[in-house]
């Protein structure tokens, strides 16, 4: 046989299995029906369609999971870009979506306890009850990536770092290598910061879906039905991460207050607040003995 015509039917017979039976993105749908569509299961059990042509949105993602985890089947297990700039302390909720995927602006994971969240799903205010109010969702334009790889034999090359690491968030998740903008290096703590911005009010692409997909490459197992590791070749070399983490600047600054600092300043605030309480009681103590020796100066000096 040709081997052209082989080729085409090999091409042919993986576009059919793409159509019907497997969705590339998204290892946990099934597919089935004519006209063949494939859905996660979320909720009490409904089915949720999905595009599998495109990366599935964070919020539908969240959804699975939490159904997923509800009925114990595995699931998830350089400094701040940015004054504002937060991460995920809360992890997994059951998220309430748009139908086009989006999250809505107020959530409260089926409680009495509600929060607002940004275009991540990340939330951004305090909790509080469910009159609580969310005017919109926030967008994140700006998301900052620390990789921190795994030793390797040879060092690597700053300079083919960036063009690597665009490669590969290009051809893994199918995003625009331009809006990759800066990446920075350590060699010594093994850490990649790389930069994913978009211009404030753009709405056409989704940053937190790529970041989502990242994290569960790295921190768990990738969620493509294709299980090969997220793995940036700089020359010959391939690098593999064990960390992420990920921080997400909003287009309007998150309104956290105190009791969301994190344990390590709180910590610093309380050693402040307690060398304050000190010193003060050092001046009262030395204040009362100087009273007393001044009356007991006093005293001494009456008969004279
Ligand atoms: C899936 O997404 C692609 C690309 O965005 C679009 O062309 C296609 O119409 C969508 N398919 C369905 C069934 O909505
Ligand atoms: C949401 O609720 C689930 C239990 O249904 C809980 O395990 C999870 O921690 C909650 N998430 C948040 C962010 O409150």
């Amino acid at each position: 046989m040709n081997i052209v015509v082989v080729i085409t039917l090999a091409a042919f017979a993986v576009g059919t299995a793409l159509s019907c039976g497997v969705c590339p993105t998204m290892k946990w749908a099934n597919c089935d029906g004519n006209p063949c569509k494939c859905y996660v299961m979320v909720g009490q059990g409904e089915k949720l369609f999905l595009n599998c042509t495109n990366l599935i949105p964070k919020c539908f993602l969240m959804k699975a999971e939490m159904y997923r985890a509800r009925k114990g089947e595995s699931t998830r297990s350089g400094g701040k870009p940015h004054e504002t700039a937060f991460v995920d302390n809360d992890g997994i909720y059951d998220p309430d979506c748009e139908n086009d995927g989006k999250f809505r602006a107020k959530q409260c994971n089926n409680t009495e306890e509600c929060w607002c969240v940004n275009s991540a799903g990340v939330r951004r205010t305090d909790k509080g009850d469910t009159n609580l109010k969310c005017d919109k969702l926030v967008e994140t334009y700006w998301i900052r990536l620390q990789l921190k790889h795994k030793p390797t034999t040879d060092k690597v090359d700053e300079t083919k770092l960036i063009n690597a690491i665009g490669n590969e968030i290009k051809s893994r998740y199918n995003f625009e290598k331009n809006l990759v903008k800066a990446i920075k290096y350590d060699p010594e703590a093994r850490l990649i910061e790389v930069d994913v911005k978009k211009e404030m009010g753009n709405r056409d692409t989704d940053l937190a879906q790529m970041a989502y997909y990242m994290e569960k490459d790295i921190k768990a197992l990738p969620l493509f039905k294709n299980q090969n590791k997220f793995e940036p070749s700089v020359e010959s070399q391939k690098l593999e991460m064990e960390n992420i983490l990920v921080y997400y600047v909003d287009e309007e600054a998150p309104t956290f207050t105190m009791r969301n600092l994190p344990a390590g300043i709180i910590a610093t605030i309380v050693v402040v607040v307690l060398a304050v309480v000190a010193g003060i009681l050092i001046l009262i103590f030395m204040k009362k003995r100087q009273m007393k020796y001044n009356k007991a100066q006093q005293r001494e000096m009456d008969p004279m």
